[in-house]
């Protein structure tokens, strides 16, 4: 038996209290099959990270130690920074008029935005404004959270003046813990995949039904409790992400899976780290999914309008 889940950390704690054990047993399967040849997890439940220096000097000039959520009650805006973190981790629920998608933002933005590679906030409160080559144009937080909603969540816009977006706001500002502009926390939003690697869907689709099937179903269409509210969000169909989301292409999506996928089976670290599967393995499984059927993005016809459209982009 997988040993780190034995001695599950609080955060992680959650998910597993979530899951039947019969999918559990299912995962612990799924890590057998993989078999014990595959690449060592890498060391990610650290809580303190170098600070650097936005420049080019990118000076190491001390240390952020990420927050305990216990101490967002010493904020004096705590109500609000404990609404935005309640929003970003049951989306769905508390604002279905935003949320095609049976997903959560925390779906994909792993641990509450606090995991290196698991595409957190640490830093997003700092990171913005910036020009995206996507839009091409100057994006603020308030735009990138709109630019997940709209593609993510398969959703409308929130308005920035609502409750709503100055809380999930708050959250990521209170998660920087007034690092200023000038600094950010040396970490790495996503992992490295080699994309030079050509992707085989034959083999991906093979890897799903061994590795993912048990948790995101056998169509892809992941897993509701009894309420109604996700437990496993889909990795396609009608009710997944749209076609203009990052985790629509090939690369970046093996990135992600690559690195916090099959969730709970590793043998190091925190819960759902992935890093059990070789680049090749997490290209494979990776186009197999995102390309499976899933909704349009009508605002397509405006991305990338100065050119220089990755290779994986869906359209
Ligand atoms: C299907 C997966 C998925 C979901 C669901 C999702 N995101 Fe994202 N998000 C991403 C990915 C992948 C990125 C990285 C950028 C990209 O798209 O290339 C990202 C980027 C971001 C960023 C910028 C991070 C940075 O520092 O640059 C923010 C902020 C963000 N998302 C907020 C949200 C919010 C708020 C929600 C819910 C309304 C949400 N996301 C839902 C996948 C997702
Ligand atoms: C043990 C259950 C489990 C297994 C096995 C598993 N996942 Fe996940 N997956 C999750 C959970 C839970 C989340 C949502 C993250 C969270 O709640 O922390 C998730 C989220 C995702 C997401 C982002 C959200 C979405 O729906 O698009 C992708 C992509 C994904 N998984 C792909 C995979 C792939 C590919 C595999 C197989 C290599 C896999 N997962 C195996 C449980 C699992």
């Amino acid at each position: 038996m997988n040993k780190s889940l034995l001695n599950l950390p609080e955060a992680a704690g959650t998910h597993l209290l979530r899951m039947p054990m019969t999918v559990l047993a299912a995962a612990f399967c799924a890590f057998a099959i993989s078999g014990c040849d595959s690449p060592k997890p890498i060391e990610r439940n650290a809580t303190e990270f170098d600070l650097v220096t936005t420049d080019d000097a990118n000076e190491d000039i001390g240390t952020y130690i990420l927050p305990q959520d216990t101490s967002i009650l010493k904020e004096p805006n705590a109500d609000q920074i404990f609404y935005g973190k309640r929003l970003l981790n049951e989306t769905k629920r508390l604002m279905p008029d935003h949320v095609g998608a049976q997903m959560n933002c925390n779906s994909c933005h792993i641990s509450q935005g606090k995991i290196p590679l698991g595409d957190p906030y640490i830093n997003s409160f700092n990171f913005y404004p910036r020009v995206m080559p996507r839009s091409g144009k100057e994006i603020d937080l308030v735009g990138r959270i709109n630019g997940c909603f709209m593609r993510s969540m398969n959703g409308k816009p929130v308005d920035r003046e609502s409750a709503e977006m100055k809380a999930m706001v708050a959250y990521m500002e209170w998660l920087s813990q007034n690092v200023p502009k000038s600094q950010k926390v040396a970490i790495n939003n996503a992992g490295e995949v080699d994309t030079s690697l050509v992707a085989d869907t034959a083999r991906g689709e093979r890897i799903y039904y061994a590795q993912c099937a048990t948790c995101h179903g056998d169509n892809g269409e992941g897993m509701k409790d009894s309420r109604g509210d996700i437990v496993f969000p889909p990795l396609w169909g009608d009710e997944s992400f749209n076609i203009g989301a990052g985790m629509a292409r090939t690369y970046k999506a093996a990135a992600f899976v690559k690195y916090n996928m099959p969730m709970g089976i590793q043998t190091k670290g925190l819960w759902g780290h992935g890093n059990v599967l070789t680049d090749q393995d997490a290209v494979d499984v990776a186009e197999f999914f995102a390309h499976k059927p899933r909704p349009d993005f009508p605002g397509k016809v405006n991305d990338w309008p100065t050119g220089n459209k990755p290779k994986d982009a869906r359209y």
